[in-house]
């Protein structure tokens, strides 16, 4: 079947009430039958449901669909995107390994890398963009790639299919943060991702509701991830998972409607006179355009760029968009815009910034659902404010 209807079709259980829509089971913990059920369920020897820190009917839903969206055996919830991120780390790194990451990543993901992995005896290096250069940063006791393409906020994109064949010949684990493309524009597994994480709380609630986020990968793999969740407690409540299991049924229509208003934002910004670069997978201008549309279907929702000018520049930009909420979430309904250098990726030190392109003057635009008509007279009108009262 077709991503669509995988995602619509999929439903793990039905009620005695024969109901059409998916129901919610917000309960804490479960009834047995009998002492021996009880004990058989403790030991592993039946499945089943015992609490809803380790499994909970909801949450098995949005797992199950998203194993089946990204093309992969299972998956595993967990209460945020960095939650799953972590998990990905704990479960899989131990005193002694080193990690190779991709140095534009998420804020607090760079955060995990720099500050709390060491304190663990877990070095790293960060990928160089160039990857010619990448064998030489393998060492005896390397055991993880992770990596986000395209990335938060500047959108620099990875070649996955050369990162599969890297990770395989050096026997690593390719851990990937596929947040910003979503399983619907590109399916890591296929390029030989081992570890698959998002931030649900993103494009795939896709309605500015609810935190979320989940690891996917194969059997044995996700296995160690949820004995890791089971114990250290990270777990989606069924209210959220609910929420996201109806949200995935909307998803490609979503994307396709972002990527199409993205891509038209993106042009229109790239002849504006006040713009000094824009950058869009999709764009020609993207250095890597032709590998992103080689491993993504459409070129995502996001659009970053920098205004003429600078600093107070931009400030005055993002004090004069009306429609466009100042908000530091993205993947919404509604269209955002955000300063990374002074949100996001503020916690970085300002050489780290300059390192990964986020300038002072990058403005980051989470194209929303309205009228591309309407978000492009809004930034219009405040990219012409920013100059005007200059
Ligand atoms: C690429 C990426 N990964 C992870 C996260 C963290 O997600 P959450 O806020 O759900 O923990 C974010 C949040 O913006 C993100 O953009």
């Amino acid at each position: 079947m077709n991503f669509e209807t995988i995602a619509i079709r999929t439903q793990t259980d039905r009620t005695q009430h024969r109901e059409h829509s998916t129901p919610i089971f917000p309960t804490s913990s479960f009834v047995f039958d009998d002492a021996e059920q009880m004990r058989a369920l403790f030991a592993d020897e039946q499945e089943g449901n015992i609490y809803s820190r380790f499994t909970n009917p909801s949450v098995r839903e949005f797992e199950e669909k998203m194993a089946l969206l990204e093309g992969v055996e299972d998956a595993v919830a967990t209460a945020t995107g960095m939650a799953a991120v972590f998990a990905s780390f704990l479960a899989f790194l131990k005193s002694g390994d080193h990690l190779l990451a991709s140095k534009a990543v998420f804020g607090s993901s760079y955060t995990i890398i720099t500050q709390y992995l060491p304190k663990w005896g877990i070095s790293f290096d960060w990928l160089p963009t160039d990857t010619a250069q990448w064998q030489a940063l393998v060492k005896p006791n390397t055991k993880m790639l992770f990596l986000e393409t395209p990335s938060n906020p500047g959108l620099d994109v990875i070649d996955l299919a050369f990162t599969g064949q890297f990770c395989k010949c050096n026997s690593l684990i390719f851990n990937i943060d596929n947040c910003f493309a979503t399983p619907y524009l590109q399916q890591p597994a296929r390029f030989g991702a081992d570890l698959i994480s998002h931030s649900a709380t993103k494009w795939i609630d896709g309605q500015g509701r609810v935190l979320g986020g989940v690891v996917a990968g194969n059997k044995a793999m996700i296995t160690e991830v949820k004995k890791l969740c089971r114990s250290t407690g990270p777990s989606l409540s069924p209210f959220n998972a609910w929420v996201l299991s109806k949200s995935l049924e909307t998803l490609a229509v979503r994307m396709d409607r972002h990527c199409e208003s993205a891509l038209l934002l993106a042009q229109f910004l790239e002849q504006n006179g006040q713009v000094a670069r824009v950058i869009y997978p999709f764009l020609p201008s993207h250095p890597m355009c032709a590998v992103a549309k080689q491993q993504m279907k459409k070129g995502g929702g996001i659009v970053a760029f920098e205004i003429k000018g600078g600093l107070e520049q931009g400030r005055r930009f993002l004090n004069s968009v009306k429609l466009c909420s100042l908000s530091a979430n993205l993947g919404d309904t509604r269209s955002i815009v955000t300063h990374p250098a002074s949100t996001t990726h503020a916690k970085l030190t300002e050489q780290a910034r300059q390192d990964v392109g986020i300038t002072n003057s990058l403005v980051r635009v989470s194209v929303g659902l309205e009228h591309i008509d309407d978000i492009v007279a809004d930034i219009d009108n405040a990219l012409k404010s920013s100059v005007d009262e200059g």
